[in-house]
């Protein structure tokens, strides 16, 4: 920060996991990133050189071309028509136009330890205040309620879920979310649940929380599922139209609205053809995971991996302090991240991306193995 900078961003510092990338030898193989290493794929690609022939690249209704949010509404099996749909750069502009729009300085946001380290960001960047509630490392990270409980207070506005989660690669059980959803309608909180995770499931394709719940608002986009991060495109959508409607003003100011050719590749990427593409993707990600969870099991140095039910995140648990061995195992070559950088219940616990080429995934793991060895 600067003399200048406003003192909203003084609490702003350099994250744990841009450290490590920022010290990483050169020639490190990455399996720390929070993006699947794949291309866009090409027929997604192709249909977007057929729209910049066009040259018809203007600004687009604030929330979005009504075709895009019409092939959102139908995603969602249109029971969110797509007036309650508002089209983002990416899903971190929905998550910060969503959180702007509905957190007042002082208000207190429950937030899961471990989970995603932008919320709280944005969370402080609004005046809030970033509470969090525990899930229970011994018990396979399911939630615990009684600390969930306890960190309910007057000043409580919303709570925000990722389900499947980043770092954890789970989803909350259904009698989890029954309970998360039962307990926030009493004690009137509004529930974001971030689903960017949703479609690279390993068996079965979570329910949406828009099935779930009315008064939700939920939070996705094509960056994971497409390998479209580059095309920063996203949305947040409601049932509940009221809910929208201020996300929709404030994003306005924030970017006008998403760009024009990712909104209409969107279209596409939604489509059939599209979704078969994804579906490939799903199926690459499955194959990394089951090679890394066999080469996992192979090392007896590991306690356990988390069983995980969506790519492209293994949650890993070693007998050490997890920030020394994540230094340790950028010493050897391979970047992974440490679980505390997410919250105090991902100590002794490492995230490995296995979203890359499996040769280099290969090249990876064996460099774990070595640096383990010695
Ligand atoms: C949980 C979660 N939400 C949102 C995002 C941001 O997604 P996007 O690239 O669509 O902005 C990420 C990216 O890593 C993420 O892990």
């Amino acid at each position: 920060m600067n003399t200048f900078s406003a003192d909203r961003l003084n609490f702003l510092k350099k994250s744990v996991i841009r450290e490590i990338f920022d010290n990483a030898p050169e020639e490190a193989i990455n399996l720390g990133l929070g993006e699947i290493q794949f291309s866009t794929p090409s027929n997604i690609v192709e249909y977007a050189k057929q729209v910049l022939q066009d040259r018809k690249i203007h600004y687009t209704p604030n929330a979005g071309l009504k075709e895009l949010r019409e092939k959102v509404s139908a995603y969602y099996l249109n029971k969110v028509p797509y007036e309650n749909i508002c089209i983002t750069v990416g899903a971190e502009e929905a998550i910060f136009a969503t959180i702007l729009a509905y957190v007042n300085p002082g208000d207190e946001v429950l937030l899961a330890n471990p989970c995603y380290l932008a919320y709280e960001t944005i969370i402080k960047i609004a005046g809030g205040k970033p509470v969090y509630f525990n899930l229970d490392p011994c018990d396979d990270f399911s939630l615990d309620k009684i600390s969930f409980m306890k960190k309910i207070s007057s000043k409580t506005k919303l709570l925000i879920l990722n389900n499947p989660s980043n770092p954890l690669g789970i989803c909350f059980y259904t009698e989890e979310i029954n309970y998360l959803i039962k307990t926030c309608k009493q004690n009137d909180i509004l529930i974001i649940v971030d689903e960017i995770y949703r479609e690279l499931y390993l068996e079965k394709r979570p329910d949406s929380f828009v099935e779930m719940e009315e008064n939700a608002l939920i939070i996705s986009g094509l960056s994971k599922s497409h390998c479209m991060t580059g095309w920063r495109l996203g949305w947040v959508v409601s049932r509940n139209r009221e809910l929208i409607d201020p996300i929709i003003s404030l994003h306005q100011y924030i970017c006008t609205c998403a760009p024009y050719i990712s909104q209409k590749v969107a279209v596409y990427a939604l489509s059939h053809e599209g979704m078969n593409s994804q579906d490939k993707i799903r199926l690459i990600l499955k194959d990394n995971c089951d090679y890394l969870k066999k080469e996992i099991i192979k090392h007896s140095h590991f306690i356990k991996f988390l069983e995980n039910s969506s790519s492209p995140y293994l949650f890993v648990q070693y007998d050490m302090d997890d920030a020394k061995l994540t230094r340790i195992l950028s010493e050897n070559g391979v970047l992974v991240i440490p679980g505390s950088a997410f919250g105090s219940k991902g100590k002794k616990w490492i995230r490995i991306n296995y979203g890359l080429d499996k040769e280099i995934l290969k090249e990876g793991i064996k460099r774990i193995s070595e640096a383990l060895r010695k």
